[in-house]
């Protein structure tokens, strides 16, 4: 393991280290051996890429996002559906030094995370990362969906860990606050993964040194049995 890594992740064995930067996750997901990965909400791919290019022993990651334009999805990321049409050619070739001979290593899904979760078995994916709607109800229900798919010993983590104020105050171009369906919840990503981390009991680990202050989420599903 790279230096830059000074801590032996491998140590961890039902405890989380401390990461500075989400693309140490990547760096996570090889210590400790894992193999299936989900993003949802992956846009240009571009995290994908750093994850996979330290988590060298990865055998599928899917790709979701539906790359359209939303109502309600007062966010940097929602554009037309022309411009969503680049962004995925270019999350295509961003992740293409990734792809096998047989194409089936990494598998590109258009869609709603919710109308897709019901393609995943519970406990089959190693590694998932939540990067989708920011607002605390689609937050909430994307946790809530993919806990239960995510393997024993596996990592759920998510980016932005932040609420709707602590957005507004750093760019005025969002609103978090705003969920799908019109309601509106200050909390955001912060309160939603809160919520879900004090009702299953689960460490939860922050990112302490990105830049722009857009930290990432992660905890480590232990189950009585399994993998861990
Ligand atoms: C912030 S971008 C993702 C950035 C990417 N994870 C990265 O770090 O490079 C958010 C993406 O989530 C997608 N998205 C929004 N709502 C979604 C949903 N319900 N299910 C899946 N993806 C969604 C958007 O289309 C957008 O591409």
């Amino acid at each position: 393991m790279s230096s830059r890594y000074f801590m032996d992740l491998t140590s961890f064995k039902h405890t989380l280290p401390p990461l500075q930067e989400r693309v140490e996750l990547g760096v996570l997901c090889e210590a400790l051996g894992l193999k299936v990965g989900l993003e949802i909400g992956v846009q240009r791919a571009e995290f994908t890429r750093e994850i996979l290019e330290k988590w060298k022993s990865f055998e599928k990651m899917y790709l979701l996002d539906p790359w359209e334009a939303q109502t309600n999805y007062v966010d940097i990321a929602n554009k037309n559906n022309d411009e969503h049409e680049k962004i995925l050619r270019q999350a295509k070739k961003n992740v293409a030094p990734f792809q096998n001979a047989a194409s089936d290593k990494i598998e590109f899904i258009r869609g709603y995370s919710n109308t897709k979760a019901n393609m995943f078995d519970d406990l089959s994916l190693d590694y998932v990362y939540v990067d989708a709607r920011h607002d605390y109800c689609g937050v909430s229900e994307d946790i809530s969906l993919y806990w239960p798919k995510v393997s024993c010993g596996g990592i759920l983590a998510g980016h932005d860990y932040l609420s709707a104020d602590e957005v507004n105050f750093l760019t005025k171009k969002q609103n978090w606050a705003l969920c799908g369906n019109g309601t509106i919840h200050l909390g955001a990503v912060r309160t939603a993964v809160n919520e879900f981390a004090d009702r299953h009991k689960v460490q939860l680990m922050v990112t302490y040194r990105e830049r722009y202050h857009f930290n990432s989420w992660y905890m480590r599903k232990t189950c009585n049995t399994g993998r861990q």
